[in-house]
C-alpha cells in the first residue's frame, strides 16, 4: 500500500520524508487555503521534495476552464497529478488530460457508480472520501470494498486512493481490503506507530538494561 500525505504544509511533509513513508501528497483547495500561501509556489515546493504524485486541484467547474487550469497545474512540475471533482465536466476533463498523458486524481467520490465512471474516464486515481461517508452514518469502507472488487473485475488501471481518512483503523481496513493508496493526515501517520505495550515493553527493557551498568558501544 502506498502512503500519500494529505496536507499542503511543507514543514509537516519535510518532517515525514526521512520515515520513507511519503509516496506522494494530496492537496485540495481547503488544504491550500489553510496554508495562506501562493498555490503555485506551494505545489512547486512540495513537488521539489516529494518524488511521487502530488495532487493539485482545479477550481473551475466548466470543462473548458477546468482543462485550461489542469494543463497549467500539470506544467508546474512533472509529478503533479491534477485533481478534478467527480462531475460530468470533471470526468470530461479527466479524459482529455489523460489523453495528454497527464496524471489525474478524480476526487469527491461518494458512490460505486461514480467510481465506475472515473475508471472508465481513465483516471489515474479515484479518491473516495470515507470519513465524510461515516459522518452521515454510512460505512465508508463498504464503498472501498465495492470499488476494489469492481476494478479487479475489469482490470481497470485506476488506483483506489482512500481519502478523508480520520483514524488508523481506516488505514488498516483499507489495506485489508486491498486499496492501492491511502492519503493520511500527518497525525494519523504518527498514530500508526502507537501501542501502549510497545512503550511499556521498551521501558522494561531499558530499566533492566540500566541495572547492568553496561553500554552497547565500547567505552
Ligand atoms: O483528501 C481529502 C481530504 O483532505 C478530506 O478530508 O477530513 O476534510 O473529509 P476531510
Amino acid at each position: 500500500m502506498k502512503f500519500f500525505v494529505d496536507t499542503a504544509n511543507i514543514e509537516d511533509i519535510e518532517k515525514l520524508i526521512p520515515t520513507g513513508f511519503v509516496d506522494g501528497v494530496t492537496t485540495n483547495p481547503s488544504l491550500i487555503a489553510k496554508q495562506g500561501a501562493d498555490m503555485a509556489e506551494t505545489i512547486k515546493n512540495i513537488c521539489s521534495i516529494v518524488n511521487g504524485p502530488v495532487s493539485a486541484e482545479v477550481t473551475a467547474t466548466d470543462f473548458t476552464k477546468m482543462l485550461e487550469e489542469g494543463e497549467y497545474l500539470a506544467s508546474l512540475a512533472k509529478n503533479v497529478a491534477v485533481k478534478v471533482p467527480l462531475t460530468i465536466d470533471g470526468l470530461k476533463t479527466c479524459k482529455s488530460l489523460r489523453e495528454k498523458g497527464i496524471m489525474v486524481n478524480v476526487t469527491l467520490c461518494f458512490s460505486a457508480a461514480q467510481a465506475l465512471l472515473a475508471a472508465k474516464a481513465g483516471a489515474s486515481f479515484i479518491s473516495p472520501f470515507v470519513g465524510r461517508l461515516d459522518d452521515i452514518g454510512e460505512k465508508g469502507m463498504d464503498l472501498i470494498e465495492d470499488i476494489v472488487i469492481m476494478y479487479e473485475n475489469y482490470a481497470f488501471e485506476t488506483e483506489v486512493l482512500v481519502a478523508s481518512i480520520r483514524t488508523k483503523q481506516h488505514v488498516i481496513d483499507s489495506a485489508v481490503i486491498g486499496a492501492h493508496v491511502a492519503t493520511l493526515p500527518p497525525k494519523v501517520i504518527y498514530e500508526l506507530y502507537d501501542h501502549s505495550l510497545t512503550d511499556k515493553g521498551l521501558k522494561a527493557f531499558l530499566d533492566d538494561w540500566a541495572k547492568t551498568g553496561q553500554s552497547i558501544l565500547p567505552k
